[in-house]
């Protein structure tokens, strides 16, 4: 099967963003602690955190349409710009249905760790919550971002400021055992998968 741009424009809107928003493969889950200025907890699930690089170690985020008025934006924006703290929390597979259930858009004041029955988690030094189930979490403080003009986009770039791992999952090569931890993999925005490992290389050389 080949879709052509025009054909692929041609699909119904959402066997069209299905198909798209599948096409690059296995995405990892992750849930966006945040709290800004009304000082509710919220938290997001969000598919496009990308490692951008170790030193300094900064993730990105990409954050749907906003209309520029920070009153009626995605709450995890606005907290982000009201308050530069967030936290990025791996999903269990035991906890995929209340990991889900944060992307629903609950009005301003009702915390979705309420909504979703999970429980935030405070640590000193960073005014974000993180998700107490969740295995592997990191802090993050908000640097910079981007507008990505062709479909109104924004890219935040946040520097890790703290890991929090379970014990033994990392070796002394710095290997994190993901499939010991129970993460889970994402395709589009609905499909979760369990892991299993396949292999790992050396550092490949001409
Ligand atoms: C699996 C999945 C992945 C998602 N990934 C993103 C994402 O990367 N960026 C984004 O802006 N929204 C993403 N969403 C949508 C948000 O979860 C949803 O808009 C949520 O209501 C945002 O909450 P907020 O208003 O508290 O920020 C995703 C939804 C699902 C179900």
């Amino acid at each position: 099967m080949i879709l052509t741009l025009s054909e692929l424009e041609k699909l119904p809107r959402i066997p069209r963003l299905t198909l798209v928003n599948a096409i690059t493969g296995f995405k990892s889950a992750n849930l966006i602690g945040t709290m800004g200025d009304d000082g509710v907890p919220n938290l997001a699930i969000f598919s496009s955190a990308v490692h951008l690089g170790s030193a300094p170690p900064l993730i990105s985020l990409v954050t749907r349409p906003v209309d520029g008025d920070l009153k009626t934006t995605r709450h995890t924006y606005k907290n982000i710009r009201q308050n530069p703290h967030f936290t990025i929390n791996h999903v269990h597979h035991s906890m995929v249905a209340a990991a889900h259930q944060t992307s629903a858009s609950y009005p301003d004041g009702v915390s979705e760790f309420e909504m979703a029955g999970l429980t935030p988690e405070w640590r000193e030094g960073i005014n974000a919550p993180y998700v107490a189930e969740s295995p592997i979490k990191m802090g993050l403080k908000y640097i910079e971002e981007y507008h990505i003009k062709a479909n109104n986009t924004i890219m935040i770039v946040g520097q890790i400021t703290e890991l929090i791992l379970p014990d033994g999952s990392v070796d002394e090569q710095g290997n994190l055992d993901l499939q010991g931890a129970g993460t889970v993999a994402l395709s589009g925005l609905d499909t979760y998968y369990k892991v299993e490992f396949l292999q790992r290389l050396g550092y490949a050389r001409v």
